[in-house]
């Protein structure tokens, strides 16, 4: 794991923007894992800016997204769909055909879940996948208690993660669907580079747990200390309970140059 610690929630998504960009710019068939929520907006910001302003071109690009509600229509202002053409595939040139998200409307959803994977396998596995972490510790929708070998599936949503999405649906807790569609943690980890972002003091917690805590269902973002290429960008906030964080820093200020420079 490389644990990279930034001043700012802003520092950090421009790290990690600059990391897609390499990805993009080295393999312009890049296959990118992407997530929804607030955390990964700064990165998405970034990334539409670097296509207007510095050429980034998405247009060979294939995009998967984590997960997406059951029961909301690519309409609803809530889905993760209708969040991704708005904060980024409406601004950057991914072909359509190149975009996967989840079907929150499946009618079959064991055979669309089965179809996801095999999708995300005959792209070529994915490259890069952008993850953020709940307070819970949980990657994707893989709430504690999922399996480290799962794979795309429905899954439950524990109730500390409907009370953390309410702020998506007015505040009410009772309209946050109670299903979604995930990939599971063994999809996740099957990508060839993991990038976690987490942002503020509500993620100390998860974040210690997941960098510095035992490898355990209980945070499902433990599972990242087995990722051979994984790294945790976070702010100074969502540092705060690193026991190793001036050790992290000190490694992060001695990189080599020949790594790519974020
Ligand atoms: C969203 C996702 C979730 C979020 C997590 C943190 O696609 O996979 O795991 O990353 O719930 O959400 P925010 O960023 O809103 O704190």
């Amino acid at each position: 794991m490389e644990v990279i610690i930034c001043k700012d929630s802003r520092e950090a998504s421009i790290k990690a923007a600059r990391l897609v960009e390499h990805q993009v710019r080295s393999k312009p068939r890049s296959v990118l894992g992407l997530a929804t929520g607030a955390t990964p907006l700064g990165l998405y910001g970034e990334l539409v800016r670097m296509h207007r302003e510095d050429a980034l071109d998405f247009s060979k690009v294939t995009t998967f997204n984590l997960d997406e509600y059951l029961g909301l229509p690519p309409s609803d202002e809530r889905s993760y769909r209708y969040f991704m053409y708005s904060n980024f595939f409406d601004k950057v040139n991914i072909p359509e055909e190149n975009i996967n998200i989840p079907d929150g409307m499946a009618e079959d959803v064991v055979r669309h879940c089965a179809d996801y994977e095999y999708r995300i396998k005959r792209a070529g596995g994915i490259d890069i996948q952008i993850l953020g972490i709940g307070v819970d510790g949980h990657i994707g929708f893989n709430e504690p208690s999922s399996s480290f070998t799962s794979r795309t599936r429905i899954k439950t949503l524990a109730p500390q993660t409907i009370k953390d999405n309410s702020r998506f649906f007015g505040g009410d807790e009772s309209k946050v669907p109670e299903h979604v569609i995930t990939m599971g943690i063994g999809t996740v980890m099957e990508s060839r580079m993991c990038v976690l972002m987490a942002f503020g003091e509500s993620k100390a917690d998860a974040v210690s747990a997941c960098v510095e805590g035992g490898i355990s269902i209980v945070c499902p973002a433990s599972v990242l200390q087995l990722h051979p290429n994984a790294k945790i960008i976070v702010d100074e906030a969502a540092a705060g309970k690193l026991k190793l964080a001036d050790y992290y820093k000190w490694v992060y200020s001695k990189k080599p140059s020949w790594q790519v420079d974020i």
